[in-house]
């Protein structure tokens, strides 16, 4: 097997999604934690809702109405301005502090970002984050109207790279991603960023289950979908490793 591309998800694995908790707080002092947890579930409940009921919006639209949804179950008041300031950090997201190096590291692969991002969203993400240089394609699921793990959505890799499933190495942190892009067919590595060790402690170590541990627990670890990945690593510096031993 030879690589030839690396594709790599965007939120939650080269972009960090809980880098909204600052401007979540900021905005509604004391609900940071909860109105971050809760609007990244809620995310992506609604693109698998969407897909799965064949009336797609773009990811763009469910961000929104996702966190539209959290604020208004916490009986949260507030003005536009403040709408619009929580909403804006999705463009600019923490890269992960090994993002650039590994990507660095892995050329003259072709590399890309395929995400259920609209490409708005996408395209002002890569250049603020300083990737765009990086990168030979940014593929948003809109292209096909339906989010992952859908086949079609995987699909867009080789309609836009050229490259067959089998010269792919598919990248996510996302447990749901790991299996969709497995089921597809691609080799996959996943970033398992949190430890099953460490999972299972956060629980009997505290009285009270906090939202990110919530989260943690039914986001981050592997699901029983009936895929495995074929590399289980800790961080994306272990990724030119194992393209260069494929
Ligand atoms: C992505 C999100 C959903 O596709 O993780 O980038």
């Amino acid at each position: 097997m030879g690589i030839k591309a690396v594709v790599f998800d965007a939120y939650g694995t080269l972009y960090d999604i809980q880098s909204v908790a600052e401007i979540t707080e900021d905005a509604f002092p004391g609900y940071g934690e909860i109105i971050t947890q809760v609007w990244r579930i809620k995310q992506l409940e609604y693109t698998w809702l969407r897909s799965l009921m064949q009336r797609y919006q773009d990811f763009a639209t469910v961000t929104r109405d996702s966190l539209a949804y959290t604020l208004r179950i916490l009986g949260l008041d507030y003005d536009t301005a403040t709408f619009e300031r929580v909403i804006e950090k999705y463009l600019h997201l923490d890269l992960y502090p090994d993002a650039t190096s590994a990507l660095t590291a892995l050329k003259p692969r072709k590399l890309a970002i395929l995400s259920n991002g609209s490409p708005d969203m996408l395209d002002a993400l890569v250049r603020n984050s300083g990737l765009a240089p990086l990168l030979d394609a940014t593929i948003s699921v809109d292209a096909n109207k339906i989010f992952k793990p859908s086949p079609q959505a995987y699909a867009l890799i080789r309609d836009v790279l050229g490259t067959a499933p089998d010269e792919v190495l598919f990248v996510s942190s996302n447990p749901w991603d790991v299996a969709g892009a497995k089921a597809f067919g691609l080799n996959v590595a996943w970033i398992e960023r949190v430890s099953p060790e460490a999972m299972a402690l956060a629980c009997v170590e505290n009285e009270v289950v906090a939202p990110l541990t919530m989260f943690k627990a039914i986001r981050t670890q592997m699901d029983e979908l009936g895929f495995a990945p074929d590399h289980r690593v800790r961080s994306l510096s272990e990724l030119p490793g194992i393209v260069a031993r494929s």
